[in-house]
């Protein structure tokens, strides 16, 4: 099949961020750096914020060569609130507000539930979570004292309404963010606060396939084959859609989650999907079947 590659161009007209300034949480690396380029592309200001400074340091050098704008590295553990309230002042004092939270960062491995400790649990819990209401509670009573409005953009799974064995940590607290996205984005419209989600099926990334799929897993679990579209994500398609959801072209989406997976997690869920290995030609003889069946029964009648 030839495919227009469109999907893997930037999407928004030129300067379409212009005069946002942007917190993206983990996005030194991965699908937040990709995120964190495009809106620095798109003319916002950026601030970066995780616990490793280097990477933090590297990504916003690199991005800011290239788009010409200013990006702001900060180190800040998201699970710890106190880091939480310091990363926001640092970002205010440089740029002088924040208009865009990206809840992004995150931690996860594959296990069997019962070979977790209860550290292991917290720990995921306590970067995913945590870290995703510490900066949520953090910079809405920013916004809320300080009169401005404000964005939220959570980046959460398919899982997190499907649930998903061995990534149990994981599933609890995406489902957790989930359902912080819906809460607020009701309670605190009143002050001009939005809060969207964005679930991705498959995007390759270091951090995820490195933890999600080791070894050779990457070759036994071929992504693409769950997938209907048959491919993973590219970066850019999901920069593009979070781009749009933190930009005041969205301006009346409030509570949404939106799904970019190729229609993976609908094929695990309808009943009848699995039909899809079925080859083509077989078609004639199951069809000739079920009409047989059809005329057995009419006959009965
Ligand atoms: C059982 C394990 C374990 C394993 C660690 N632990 N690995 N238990 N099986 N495979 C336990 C440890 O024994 C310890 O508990 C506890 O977990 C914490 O371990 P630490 O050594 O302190 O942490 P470490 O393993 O070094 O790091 C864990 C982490 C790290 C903090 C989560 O991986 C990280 O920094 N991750 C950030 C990046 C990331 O994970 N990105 C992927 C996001 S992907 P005890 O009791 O022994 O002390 C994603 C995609 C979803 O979310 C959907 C994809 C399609
Ligand atoms: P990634 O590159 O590993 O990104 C995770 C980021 O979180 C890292 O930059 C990490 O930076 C940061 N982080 C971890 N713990 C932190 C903490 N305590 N405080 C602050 N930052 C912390 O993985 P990714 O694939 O790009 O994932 C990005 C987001 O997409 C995650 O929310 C993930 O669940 C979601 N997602 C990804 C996929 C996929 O297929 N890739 C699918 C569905 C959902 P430091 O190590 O510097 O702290």
């Amino acid at each position: 099949m030839t495919e227009e590659k469109n999907y893997t161009q930037p999407m928004l007209k030129e300067n379409a961020l212009e005069g946002k300034v942007i917190v993206v949480t983990g996005g030194g690396t991965g699908l937040g750096k990709a995120m964190s380029k495009y809106f620095s592309e798109l003319g916002a200001k950026v601030a970066i914020a995780s616990r490793k400074l280097e990477v933090l340091e590297k990504t916003a050098g690199e991005i800011s060569i290239e788009s010409g704008n200013e990006v702001l590295p900060v180190q800040c553990d998201v699970s710890n609130y106190a880091n939480v309230e310091k990363m926001k002042s640092a970002v205010i004092e440089k740029f002088g507000k924040i208009d865009v939270l990206v809840n992004n960062a995150a931690g996860n491995f594959i296990s069997p539930t019962e070979r977790l400790s209860n550290r292991a649990f917290d720990i995921i819990v306590n970067i995913v979570l945590k870290g995703g209401y510490n900066c949520s509670l953090s910079f809405g009573k920013y916004w809320i004292e300080s009169k401005r409005s404000g964005t939220v953009l959570n980046i959460v799974t398919t899982y997190a309404w499907t649930g998903s064995a061995y990534v149990v940590p994981s599933a609890v607290s995406k489902a957790g963010m989930l359902a912080l996205t819906r809460s607020l984005a009701v309670e605190w419209a009143k002050y001009g606060i939005r809060f969207n989600a964005i679930a991705p099926g498959p995007f390759p990334t270091k951090g995820a396939w490195e933890r999600l799929l080791p070894g050779d897993l990457v070759e036994k679990f071929d992504f693409r084959k769950k997938v209907p579209l048959r491919r993973v994500g590219e970066h850019q398609e999901l920069a593009n859609l979070a781009a749009y959801l933190v930009s005041d072209y969205s301006a009346y989406i409030n509570g949404e989650v939106v799904t970019i997976d190729g229609g993976e997690w609908l094929q695990g869920a309808g009943q009848f999907n699995l039909l899809e290995m079925i080859p083509q030609q077989m078609w004639d003889q199951i069809e000739k079947a079920v009409r047989n069946a059809n005329k057995k029964n009419n006959a009965k009648q």
